[in-house]
């Protein structure tokens, strides 16, 4: 079926209802994005289109997530690319808003605020970003409600449809906030993370690796690497030696660590240094960011032992 595309809330709320009810739907699914969309966002909605009977994207750069214009000026804005994407995958509607519709008073006055989880990590460098991207999270995940342009919300099986969204688990930080916020605030939606894709040699895929050249692009595997490391080193119950894994990616040289850390994947608290010096058990989350030539690029790995 061809891709739906509706700009307004009033469309997305009308045409996920016709197409609930003329399906006789009993699940809606979201995938947030910002467009400029790749196999990672592939994976999410396929992912979605396999769990759902009706399933909605949404494409917005959210203003509010970026710490200064150039940045947001930068993003890459690709429409028809993205709307192919979507539909090869199945998505039924992408919903693509201007910045008026979504905030038709400005800037808001009340946002969601991140706290000490939103502080750490990618936030210690881009000060308000997981403040803003909570916010437009919050509004999108209200605008998706399966049941909010439904007449007979009730007449759907046994009560409202399911509603679930889809959040890459590349963005791990980002995930852990949006789960946080959910349980904490008590949206009616479950939240499914989606395992990274990976170029053939390990990179994983960004909207941003398009700015990088190719020299950038072979330096930047580094990253996948070190954490592979650290899998293997936590798969064999061994000690993680994190020390040796950053020297290997301080040793290249086009690569500027920014941090490398092993932490509890729902808190993201550093993972006490016995973890680290001792042979590894149990679970944590393998965090790094770096920066490689004008990007930066994040990406993590889950240790298991
Ligand atoms: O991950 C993203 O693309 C964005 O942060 C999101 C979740 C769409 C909010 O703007």
């Amino acid at each position: 079926m061809p891709i739906k595309l509706v700009t307004t809330v009033a469309g997305l709320h009308a045409e996920s209802a016709r197409l609930l009810t003329s399906r006789q739907g009993v699940s809606q699914g979201l995938v947030p994005t910002m467009g400029a969309l790749h196999e990672g966002h592939a994976a999410l909605a396929r992912t979605a289109v396999e769990q759902n009977d009706v399933v909605v994207a949404s494409i917005f750069v959210n203003p509010l997530q970026f710490g200064d214009a150039v940045d947001l000026d930068r993003y890459p804005r690709t429409l028809d690319d993205d709307l192919a994407l979507l539909e090869a995958e199945g998505v039924d509607l992408a919903f693509a808003p201007s910045v008026e519709e979504v905030y038709p008073d400005g800037e808001p006055l009340v946002r969601v605020t991140s706290g000490r989880l939103g502080e750490k990590w990618e936030g210690a460098s881009r000060p308000g970003h997981f403040d803003g991207a909570l916010t437009v999270v919050a509004k999108l995940l209200h605008y998706g409600v399966p049941a909010a342009g439904l007449a007979g919300a009730g007449s759907h099986g046994s009560g409202l449809p399911a509603y679930r969204a889809y959040f890459g688990q590349k963005d791990a930080q980002q995930l852990a906030l949006v789960r946080r916020m959910v349980a904490d605030l008590n949206f009616p939606v479950e939240i499914v993370g989606v395992a990274t894709v990976r170029s053939a040699e390990g990179l994983a895929l960004s909207s941003r690796n398009r700015f990088l050249s190719d020299e950038e692009r072979d330096a930047a595997l580094v990253l996948s690497r070190a954490l592979r490391l650290l899998e293997e080193r936590a798969a064999a119950r061994e000690p993680l030696d994190l020390e040796s894994a950053a020297a290997l990616v301080e040793s290249q040289p086009l690569v500027a660590l920014d941090y490398f850390d092993v932490v509890d994947p729902a808190t993201l608290e550093p993972l006490a240094e016995n973890c680290r010096e001792t042979p590894f058990r149990g679970e944590g989350l393998a965090l790094i960011a770096a920066k490689v030539g004008p990007v930066r690029l994040i990406d993590n790995a889950r240790l298991v032992s």
